[in-house]
């Protein structure tokens, strides 16, 4: 059964407590909390402040994917406003800020993850799988809820499969953008084991069916 981590940012944010309750009881384990700098991505979305409200609202597992230049800036910040995992970017700094920043988000008693934009090949992620708790393919440009799922990242999703398997890590599979009820089925063929989903959720009056409909197919 997979995890699905439906995504805040296509939540309304005046009613974020309630949004997160509903996806709560329609059988969703962690949230998806997509941090944007208007610099690493073209937008700009929610940080800390907003984390630390949600932090008081739930239980739930916050799963924090940082979409900003140099991260490890701001790792004390996001761990002590309630983030459960911290995931890093490789493009965002240099190899050795980035494994400091995951070296630091460890030290402080918290989850970490490696991701990458679709541009980005594999190889670029491997050097941190060892030191990491997930490792997130990214199916759609970083920057935006709604686009349309990249078919041809499902490559990576099963080489990263393969590599963690033949290793025997112990590393969760990600994958955020584009899900909805007829990609989902295509990520978890391939090796996801958690999966996020925006719109496909929160786009959704029924938010149990549009849950249980991620989980089934
Ligand atoms: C995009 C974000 C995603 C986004 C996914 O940069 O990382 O988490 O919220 O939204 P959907 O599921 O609508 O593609
Ligand atoms: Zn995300």
């Amino acid at each position: 059964m997979p995890i699905i981590a439906p995504s805040v940012l296509s939540a309304d944010f005046a009613r974020l407590a309630f949004e997160v309750e509903e996806v709560k009881a329609a059988g969703a384990a962690w949230l998806h909390f997509d941090v944007m700098d208007g610099m690493f991505v073209p937008n700009i979305s929610m940080g800390i402040p907003v984390l630390k409200s949600l932090r008081k609202a739930t239980d739930m597992f916050l799963d924090v994917h940082l979409m900003i230049q140099q991260p490890l800036r701001y790792v004390r910040q996001f761990c002590r406003a309630g983030a459960d995992l911290v995931s890093f970017h490789v493009e965002a700094d240099t190899g050795e800020n980035i494994a400091a920043a995951i070296a630091l988000t460890r030290e402080l008693g918290k989850k970490t993850g490696i991701t990458l934009k679709p541009g980005t090949p594999l190889e670029e992620m491997l050097p941190f799988i060892k030191d990491v708790d997930l490792a997130l393919v990214m199916t759609v440009e970083p920057g935006f809820g709604g686009q349309k799922f990249m078919n041809d990242q499902l490559s990576k999703i099963r080489q990263l499969r393969r590599y963690i398997d033949s290793k025997g890590l112990n590393c969760l599979i990600e994958v955020d953008g584009g899900i909805d009820e007829n990609t989902a089925p295509l990520a978890l063929k391939a090796g996801a084991e958690v999966l996020v989903a925006g719109s496909a959720v929160f786009g959704k009056a029924d938010r149990a069916a549009a849950i249980d409909a991620l989980k089934t197919k």
